[in-house]
């Protein structure tokens, strides 16, 4: 997808990562996208306006004070003809000043004012992204539906490790190409089962799987990038909720069930979480303690969500994942028909779990259609257009 004939408002605060927001002007205008930048005060002592002016190809905004454009109110006519504006370092101060609504130098009174989507990509010292009123703030922007990019674990300029690196420009630029995508689910509502189910054994231990939930995690942003209301269901993950999605958190299968049940009707429902087959028929009330004549555990079976929900008279369109160490076709296939899905993503279970990508072959009543190995966002993409290309 190219940002041909996008306008971006690229907005720089103050912090090390403005020097990645040059790179990031570069390859936006790259990709056919017109940028204009305005700076903070801070942003300027870190990179100067030239450097912007350089490569946006045009002044830079900097002050709210500068009256030599047309009738000295840049801050309501800057965003006027632009589609989106990107903070990008976004500082803690500035998240700060955006959750409040203040309006104190141009780039947070251009914000104020806008009519367009707004969306930021943090970048901070881990302690003061953790910090409570850092995480208040960003609360409240996603409330207000702001679109909160990133930030990315790993080494920091000032030498700790951990969240609160922008993510880099590529990844930005490949997060406004999504943006821009046709928004092929306009309307819908899907509804997205993620991550493992935990089934207690007592009331400290527990039988659980190695999914990590990031297809689940995956699948519910495209959906919510092709414009669709996506609700997650999820089982415990240490992920984000992606911004714009509603969250359900469950523990066990049957939560997941009834969490599920509450949620419909819907249009889509793509079940991705790895629900444990079984549960502990007697949950001990107690710690149990051990023995040495070994432990017997009684296992029920759970019931089949995706099952339930696709013999349903008001059934949503339903997709299922199936993972399968071997013959992955014929059992993947035996399955759909077995659970009477129009759509079965089947993938290889080693890819299933830890892996950032995957190979995924989708089966429909047409036949298969492979989506080359590739990481899990851009598959999330593709089966959401294939999902979209059945219901339109
Ligand atoms: N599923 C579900 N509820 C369950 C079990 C599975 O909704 N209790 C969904 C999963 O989210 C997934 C699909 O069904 O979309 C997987 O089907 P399943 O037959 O359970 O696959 P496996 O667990 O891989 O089956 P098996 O162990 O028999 O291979």
């Amino acid at each position: 997808m190219s940002l041909s004939g996008k306008n971006i408002l690229l907005g720089v605060t103050g912090g090390v990562a403005a020097y990645k927001a040059a790179e990031l002007c570069r390859l936006l205008r790259k990709t056919g996208a017109s940028v204009r930048v305005a700076m903070t005060e801070a942003a300027c002592r870190f990179v100067t306006p030239l450097t912007f002016q350089a490569l946006s190809g045009k002044p830079v905004l900097t002050t709210m004070w500068d009256g030599s454009e047309g009738d000295g109110m840049a801050h309501i006519h800057a965003t006027r003809d632009v589609d989106w504006i990107l903070v990008a370092p976004a500082s803690a101060d500035f998240l700060a000043k955006l959750a409040h609504g203040r309006g104190d130098d141009l780039l947070s009174t251009l914000c104020l004012a806008r009519s367009v989507p707004l969306l930021v990509a943090p970048a901070m010292n881990q302690a003061m992204w953790s910090a409570a009123p850092t995480q208040r703030n960003l609360a409240q922007l996603q409330a207000d539906g702001v679109r909160v990019l990133g930030p990315a674990v790993g080494e920091q300029a000032c030498g700790e490790t951990g969240l609160g690196r922008m993510l880099e420009p590529a990844e930005l630029v490949a997060e406004l190409r999504a943006t821009a995508a046709p928004r092929v689910l306009a309307g819908r509502r899907v509804l997205v089962t993620a991550g493992p189910t935990f089934e207690p054994i007592d009331p400290v231990r527990g039988l659980t799987n190695r999914s990590s939930g990031k297809m689940g995690y995956a699948v519910a942003a495209a959906a919510r990038d092709a414009g669709a209301e996506v609700c997650l269901v999820s089982g415990p993950t240490c992920l984000a909720a992606p911004s714009g999605v509603r969250r359900v958190d469950v523990e066990t299968a049957a939560e997941m069930r009834s969490a599920v049940l509450a949620e419909l009707p819907a249009d889509v429902f793509i079940a991705v979480a790895a629900v444990a087959d079984y549960r502990v028929e007697t949950v001990a009330a107690h710690k149990l303690k051990k023995s040495a004549a070994g432990l017997h555990l009684d296992l029920a079976p759970n019931p089949d969500i995706l099952a339930e929900v696709a013999a349903r008279a008001d059934a949503p369109f339903c997709v299922g994942f199936a993972a399968e160490t071997e013959n992955l076709l014929a059992h993947a296939e035996a399955k759909r028909e077995h659970k009477k899905l129009p759509l079965l993503v089947a993938n290889l279970a080693q890819d299933t779990f830890g892996l950032e990508s995957a190979e995924l072959i989708l089966l429909d009543a047409a036949g298969s259609h492979l989506l080359p190995r590739a990481d899990k966002t851009t598959q999330a993409r593709a089966l959401i257009r294939h999902i979209a290309s059945h219901l339109n």
